[in-house]
C-alpha cells in the first residue's frame, strides 16, 4: 500500500511526476487542482463557485477540498493506495486528511527556484481531458499541439500567466510551505518517509530520484 503525497510550488513538475509514480506503482492520481478545473469545465455549481478563484491564484476553501477528496477515496481503484497530487495545501487540509484515516507512506517535496518556474509556466500545455502536461521546449508533444494520447487539442491554463504565477508562489509560500515541517515532524517520528528531491534537473532524472527512493 503506497500513500503518497507530492509536495512544491506551483510547476515544481508535481503533476509530471505523478503521471510517472502512478503508472509505476498502478495507483490513481488525485489532484484537487485538475478536479477544480473538470468542475469549471463542465459548468457546475462547485465550477461556478471556484472559477474565479481559480484564475486569481488563490486556494480554494479547505471545506470544498475536504469535500471532494472524501468523495474520490470511495471509488474502488484507491484501496492500493493513491498519489496526492497538489494535496494538502494547507495544515487544515493536512488535519482533514489525517482525520480521514489516511496512513501517508511517503511525502515528496520537488524543489526548484522561482526563476526556473515562471519559465516553465509560459511554455506549459496542457490535455484538459487527462491534465497531462506538456513543455514546449522541455517535454515537447510528438505532434505540436496535439495530446499524443487522444489526438485532441492542447491549451494554455489561465492561471499560467506571469502576474497569476507570481501570486500563487506567493500562495505558495504563506500557506503550503509550513507543510514541509508539519510531515518532517512525522517523518523523523518514523510515521512515514520524507523524500526531498531537485526539481531542476530533467524529468527523467528528477524521477530516477524519486522512484529509487519509494
Ligand atoms: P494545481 O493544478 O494543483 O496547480 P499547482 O500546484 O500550482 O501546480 P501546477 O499544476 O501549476 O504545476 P506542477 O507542479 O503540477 O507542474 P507540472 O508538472 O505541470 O492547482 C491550481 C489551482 O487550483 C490552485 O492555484 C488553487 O486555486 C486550486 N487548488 C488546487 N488544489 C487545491 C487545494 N488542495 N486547496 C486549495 N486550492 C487548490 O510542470 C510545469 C511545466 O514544467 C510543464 O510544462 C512541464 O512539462 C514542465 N516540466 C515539468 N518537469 C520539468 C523538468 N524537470 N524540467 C523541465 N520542464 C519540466
Amino acid at each position: 500500500m503506497k500513500n503518497i503525497i507530492l509536495l512544491g510550488p506551483p510547476g515544481a513538475g508535481k503533476g509530471t511526476q505523478a503521471d510517472l509514480i502512478c503508472d509505476l506503482f498502478d495507483i490513481p492520481k488525485i489532484s484537487t487542482g485538475d478536479m477544480l478545473r473538470e468542475a469549471v469545465a463542465s459548468g457546475s455549481e462547485l465550477g461556478i463557485k471556484v472559477s474565479e478563484i481559480l484564475d486569481s491564484g488563490a486556494l480554494v476553501s479547505d471545506e470544498i477540498i475536504g469535500s471532494l477528496i472524501e468523495d474520490r477515496l470511495t471509488k474502488p481503484d484507491c484501496v492500493n493506495g493513491s498519489l496526492f497530487d497538489g494535496v494538502p495545501r494547507t495544515i487544515g487540509q493536512a488535519e482533514q486528511l489525517a482525520a480521514m484515516g489516511i496512513d501517508f507512506t511517503h511525502v515528496i517535496e520537488i524543489q526548484v527556484a522561482d526563476e526556473i518556474i515562471v519559465n516553465r509556466m509560459s511554455g506549459r500545455r496542457v490535455h484538459p481531458g487527462s491534465g497531462k502536461n506538456y513543455h514546449i521546449e522541455f517535454n515537447p508533444p510528438m505532434n505540436e499541439g496535439i495530446d499524443d494520447d487522444t489526438g485532441e487539442p492542447l491549451i494554455q491554463r489561465e492561471d499560467d500567466k506571469p502576474e497569476t504565477v507570481l501570486k500563487r508562489l506567493n500562495v505558495y509560500q504563506e500557506q503550503t510551505k509550513p507543510l514541509t515541517d508539519f510531515y518532517m515532524n512525522l517523518s523523523n517520528s518514523g510515521t512515514l518517509k520524507f523524500i526531498k528531491v531537485d526539481g531542476s534537473d530533467s524529468v527523467e532524472n528528477v524521477f530516477k530520484s524519486i522512484s529509487d527512493n519509494l
